[in-house]
């Protein structure tokens, strides 16, 4: 068995039809267009998703997108915090869904999933695994009390997917770093049966701080700086900690890719449904250095800077 590296090869995203405005929200919460968007940057999100059933398109459409079958992919590894059920897992409703041959098992590292779930995918690749199929999917409007405006205006729904597959070499992943507090557990949470809850400030504080240390670690670990990085991909939790993290990187916003203003948070599915938009929109082009990076409940954050190969 030989060590094998990454490149990353398809995309597809999922969000479900209906559209949620501030101004629908405004009219049962004590809210108005105008705080949420300077509060949070966003303005619309996609609700009534359910979480295999995005994942499932999305899957569908990456690997499409990659030119290739449902045959072709050995694993599907499905980052979500809103599981259809406990049991059974949600990848395995996805892989039956797309028709893969492989293998299927979730993860759950909250709003960094997806981060965590690339570099999870590079090592199965590593030990000797063939593609994995990469899906970042959650339904937030399952788990929000739409009476309180707190959480109301940040969430949506939604999917994103990658095929991740073996590459000659090194492959595209530079570096990556996981980090995890589970002291902070209390600041962002949902107990079973519960709603969402969050101590939104300190949430905010702590995220600026370990996004910016997590993406300039991964950059010094590749020998890069932020002058280097051609697209930031962030957690769409709220523009203004994408755009404090910005600024504190050094890296200008036009290098940044920012969706949330059309989906809210969507949890494990904002970095793909960010990577997505900026690969269609020909913001990507071969041999870009392109820096994922997420935090969320736990807390966890997590940072992979990629090399971009296709
Ligand atoms: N609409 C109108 N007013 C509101 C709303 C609302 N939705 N929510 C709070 N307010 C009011 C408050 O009551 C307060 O009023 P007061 O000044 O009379 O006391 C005022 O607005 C300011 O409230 P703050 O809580 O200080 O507002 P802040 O600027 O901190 O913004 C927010 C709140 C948007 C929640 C921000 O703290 C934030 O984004 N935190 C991080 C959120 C995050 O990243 N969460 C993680 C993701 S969630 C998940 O992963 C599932």
């Amino acid at each position: 068995m030989s060590a094998r590296g990454i490149t990353v090869r398809g995309c597809g995203i999922s969000v479900p039809d209906k559209v949620l405005t501030n101004e629908d929200l405004s009219a049962t919460l004590d809210t108005s267009d105008a705080w949420i968007t300077e509060r949070t940057g966003i303005k619309e999100r996609r609700v009534g998703g359910i979480t295999s059933q995005m994942a499932i398109e999305a899957g569908r459409r990456a690997i499409q997108d990659a030119g290739l079958e449902p045959a072709d992919i050995a694993v599907v590894l499905l980052a979500t915090t809103t599981p259809d059920a406990l049991v059974p897992a949600t990848s395995a409703t996805v892989q039956a869904g797309i028709g893969v041959p492989g293998g299927a098992f979730d993860l759950n590292a909250a709003c960094s999933g997806f981060v965590h779930g690339l570099v999870a995918a590079a090592g199965l690749v590593a030990v000797g695994s063939g593609r994995v199929l990469l899906i970042g999917a959650d339904a937030l409007s399952r788990i929000t009390d739409w009476d309180n405006r707190t959480m109301a205006v940040l969430v949506g729904d939604g999917a994103g997917a990658v095929v991740v597959e073996p590459a000659e070499g090194t492959g595209d992943l530079l570096s990556w770093n996981f980090g995890a507090d589970g002291t902070l557990r209390h600041l962002l949470k949902c107990d079973h049966g519960g709603y969402l809850t969050m101590d939104g400030k300190e949430v905010f504080r702590k995220a600026v701080r370990v996004v910016v240390e997590s993406a300039e670690r991964a950059l010094a670990d590749a020998g890069f700086t932020a002058a280097d990085v051609s697209l930031l991909v962030p957690h769409q939790a709220n523009l203004r900690i994408i755009q404090a993290a910005c600024h504190r990187l050094g890296i200008p916003e036009e290098r940044t890719a920012v969706v949330i203003d059309r989906y809210g948070n969507t949890s494990s599915a904002s970095i793909p449904l960010a990577l997505d938009d900026a690969l269609r929109s020909g913001r990507v082009s071969t041999g870009d250095l392109v820096l994922l990076t997420g935090f969320g409940g736990g807390m966890t954050w997590a940072s992979a800077l990629l090399r971009w190969g296709r």
